[in-house]
């Protein structure tokens, strides 16, 4: 283990260096058979000028049985290669001088790839995931997004669909081919084969290309496809009328695969999905479903132009293209549903992830200067906190500024592999703003404190604001950033006093004043959460009511809200005596206000949750205690429940949506705060109408709500049994079926659930949806992954050693679970740290596991120096 971790590469941003051979067409030749898939590829390439006599360096690794290797059709002299683990090196001196062809023949057995990466199977399905560096598992090739070529594809096999990147050039029994015009890293090569049906549509361009749409599904699933065919067609009419980005190729496919790591991946032309992001029928999604399956379409289409068009110089740059386009399908969202409602849902996430994320000891900046195993660097970081720069970007340079900066960028890097400094530059091009300190927040990691005080005397307001973050791994000290704070000032009425607007801080402190103002404004601050910062300012209880009552940002009143609650859970966690008053009274107003969006009110129902109130705990210096923190919230929710019993019970009738399901905005938020409304009253109606609502459901939705009550109140048995009767073949319902009897357990009983439910044959732990759905639930339920006796943190170390080996990806991602062990107690410390220590120590370990673990069990070191 020793050696292997001193063998160990670190990848440097400065050490980037230019391929020295520029490639312009690449021919894949690729005869398909499960345990014998035979790649030949043909690269046409040249010498970079001044780099003539270089060796020829390609990417592939051990799984490659090399059969045959050419120059011009002259095969190589053994002498001149040389192999390694992770690497093929012609010599230069074999290299014919001037423009050559590379030809190599190498067989490859996609039905032993466990890993989800190169070419495997999933289903019986045929497909590829090659971002960040899974081409190098299918061919020899320069692995690298700044290398791209234009490609050409011959798929053979007997298989009734063959489908690859750009557009169908050829397709007859056994035999497809595929041109990709387009010049593209080898990321976003894709091919996909086997038994397959189309959910066909069409789309026009705005200027005239006729684009055939598909949604490619097994055989039976065609009539859950349709949402997602949808949302494809909404996506692209977007993306016109918005950022005026055309789509680009005669065919434009979706796959939906069960297998795969992540969400989504954006392949030229050819889709690749999760299938828990395509297929929804009402019976088995939810409105969240529903929702997140319209983002990531969008998300993936987007990435068209940004992304593919203009694409990254180097896997540091990765939230130049993640970034963006998390930044793109925000918008969308907010435009084809609530603006209000995506903001707060938006926040909320960015705080669980990517604040937890940065106050623990995998905090890294949006574009990170080092690592070791990139696949670990598809975070919170680079996709949500790499959105919000982009956000305070365009709230500096304003709406105009930032779209003519955005149609430079399209300008001036079609065709790119391109950089963050690019990226900055067409700001600075295009707006003539110094983004010089602005930058920083794409190079520092942490979450900046913002403390803000105000002074008020005779008719002036002086706003004091200082900033701090915290030292992060491997960098202790933080200069100041520009942070765009959102202000508004609003009378004792409830008018505002002066015009909105965005303060621009620089300094670590700074003062804004306000003069002229009748009488004592109340300060609403951070608006649309203007800066991903933590804002701390002393307010008393009556404050946070009166902006939760007045403020006009949705976002300022819903914060407002959740700091009340937040205030009285911190109160009962500490053991201090319930002071709920303005809490109940406001939620009392809450729940009446008839003219308010159902959804709002719906999220400010809803408590923050156990992990919050660790987060804030610990951020204030004070050890979080699960087991209490859970106590108090049951307990706050049972209150406010007796409290408001009446209006509840009015509300939860008169939220019901009749008529046939819709999965769009109103009726989901009806639903929403309908189940936040049964989440109240179920502690206090002992189940009865959860176990009703479950029965009489017609959709998912309301079943997984009442679901997700009656495990935790115990009484889901029944349930569970109908739920399995009805779905053992749905894997997707079946996938919510465990997840939520771990998240929603008691906690001192979710480890041995999980522990059961593991050793359900059903438990096709090699399955990445659901390996997440009960690993993911066990890591949900704050108290009982964090149990003191350690029976969260063992039980999922034993089941991330037995993935590593088959999945190295998903036992990396996955065992960030383990991130916050520093802020507890000595006992759960110890306990956490030993269960990681047990998998840094397994022999064989993945280079991605490897990496995540020693990185959480350096932050237990005194000095910690990353
Ligand atoms: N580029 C994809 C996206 O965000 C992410 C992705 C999909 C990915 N599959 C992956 C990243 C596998 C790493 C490994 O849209
Ligand atoms: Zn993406």
């Amino acid at each position: 283990m020793t050696a292997r971790a001193e063998s160990r590469t670190v990848t440097l941003l400065a050490d980037y260096r230019p391929y020295p051979f520029r490639l312009t067409e690449t021919r894949l030749d690729v005869t398909l058979s499960p345990d014998a898939t035979l790649v030949r590829a043909g690269i046409d390439m040249a010498a970079a000028p001044g780099a003539a006599g270089a060796d020829l360096v390609l990417d592939g690794g051990k799984g490659l049985d090399l059969r045959h290797v050419a120059l011009n059709g002259a095969p190589v002299d053994p002498t001149h290669l040389r192999r390694d683990d992770e690497t093929l090196t012609i010599a230069g001196a074999a290299l014919p001088v001037g423009p050559f062809t590379l030809e190599t023949e190498v067989r490859i057995d996609p039905a032993a790839n466990t890993s989800c990466e190169g070419l495997y199977l999933s289903g019986g399905i045929f497909c590829t995931q090659c971002e960040a560096e899974g081409f190098r598992h299918i061919t020899f090739y320069p692995d690298r997004p700044d290398v791209m070529t234009t490609f050409r594809v011959t798929m053979r096999g007997d298989l009734p669909v063959l489908l690859s990147n750009g557009n169908p050039i050829r397709q007859e029994p056994g035999l497809a081919e595929w041109h990709d015009p387009w010049p593209k890293p080898s990321y976003l090569f894709a091919l996909v084969a086997g038994d397959l049906v189309a959910v066909p549509g069409r789309f026009t361009t705005r200027s005239g290309r006729e684009v055939a749409l598909n949604v490619w599904v097994r055989p039976g699933d065609q009539d859950r496809a349709g949402f997602a065919l949808e949302s494809l067609v909404k996506s692209m009419e977007w993306d016109e009328q918005v950022y005026g980005r055309e789509y680009d190729l005669d065919v434009f496919n979706i796959v939906a695969v069960d297998d795969f790591n992540m969400g989504a991946m954006e392949n030229k032309g050819l889709n690749i999905f999760n299938s828990k992001l395509v297929l929804a029928s009402p019976e088995t999604a939810t409105d969240t479903d529903y929702e997140r399956i319209e983002a990531v379409i969008a998300h993936e289409y987007f990435h068209n132009w940004t992304g593919n068009r203009i694409t990254c110089r180097d896997w540091f740059q990765l939230c130049l293209k993640e970034g963006l386009t998390v930044y793109r399908d925000q918008q969308f969202t907010s435009d084809l549903r609530s603006a209000a409602v995506k903001r707060i849902e938006d926040v909320q996430t960015l705080r669980a992830r990517q604040f937890r994320e940065d106050q623990g000891p995998l905090a890294h900046p949006p574009r990170p200067d080092r690592y070791e195993e990139i696949n670990n660097f598809y975070t919170a970081t680079v996709y949500e906190k790499g959105a919000e720069v982009i956000g305070m970007l365009r709230l500096l340079v304003g709406d105009e500024g930032y779209a003519r900066a955005l149609d430079l960028y399209f300008d001036r890097h079609d065709g790119q592999a391109a950089t963050i400094e690019d990226w900055l530059a067409v700001f600075q091009d295009a707006t003539g703003r110094d983004l010089t300190q602005f930058k920083r927040w794409y190079t520092d990691a942490g979450t900046p404190i913002l403390t803000m005080q105000e002074h008020w005397q005779d008719g002036t307001l002086t706003l004091d604001f200082a900033q701090e973050t915290p030292p992060t791994p491997g960098q202790p000290d933080k200069p100041a950033r520009v942070i765009t704070v959102a202000l508004g000032l609003i009378g004792p009425d409830g008018a505002e006093l002066a015009p909105a607007r965005v303060l621009e801080m620089t300094e670590a402190r700074q003062s804004f004043t306000f003069e002229g103002l009748a009488a004592r404004p109340v300060v609403s601050a951070l608006r649309g959460f203007s800066a991903p910062v933590i804002l701390r300012r002393q307010m008393d209880d009556a404050t946070r009511a009166f902006l939760l009552a007045h403020d006009s940002d949705p976002f300022a009143r819903w914060e407002a809200g959740r700091e009340l609650a937040m205030a009285a859970l911190l109160r009962a966690a500490s053991g201090a005596p319930a002071e709920d008053a303005a809490l109940i009274e406001a939620m009392g107003r809450m729940l009446a206000d008839e003219g308010a969006d159902p959804a709002l009110r719906a999220l400010c129902l809803h408590l923050p949750g156990e992990e919050e109130v660790a987060a804030r705990l610990a951020s204030d210096g004070i050890t979080p205690d699960p087991d209490a923190i859970h106590a108090a919230r049951e307990d706050l929710a049972r209150r406010l429940a007796q409290a408001h019993e009446v209006l509840l019970a009015g509300l939860y009738e008169r939220m019901a949506v009749d008529g046939p399901y819709r999965p769009d905005a109103p009726d989901a938020a009806r639903r929403s705060l309908r189940l936040a409304v049964l989440g109240l009253l179920s502690r206090i109606d002992g189940g009865a109408r959860a176990r009703a609502l479950f029965d009489a459901a017609g959709n998912m939705t309301e079943r997984m709500g009442a679901l997700s009550i009656l495990v935790r109140l115990g009484q889901a048995g029944a349930a569970l049994r109908a739920m399995e009767a009805q779905f053992a073949a749905n894997r997707l319902v079946m996938d919510k079926w465990f997840s939520v009897q771990v998240m929603a357990a008691p906690p001192a009983d979710a480890a041995r659930i999980a522990r059961d439910l593991a050793a359900l044959p059903a438990f096709d732990w090699r399955n990445p949806n659901r390996f997440r759905a009960l690993l993911g639930g066990l890591a949900a339920n704050h108290a009982g992954f964090h149990a003191a006796d350690g029976s969260g943190y063992r039980f999922y170390a034993d089941w991330l050693m037995r993935m590593d080996p088959a999945n190295p990806q998903i036992a990396a991602r996955m065992s960030t679970a383990y991130e916050t062990w520093p802020r507890y107690d000595e006992g759960r410390r110890a306990q956490a740290l030993a269960a990681l220590k047990e998998i840094a120590a397994m022999e064989g370990l993945s280079r991605n596991s490897r990496e995540m673990v020693a990185r959480m069990i350096a932050a237990g070191r005194p000095q910690d120096e990353g």
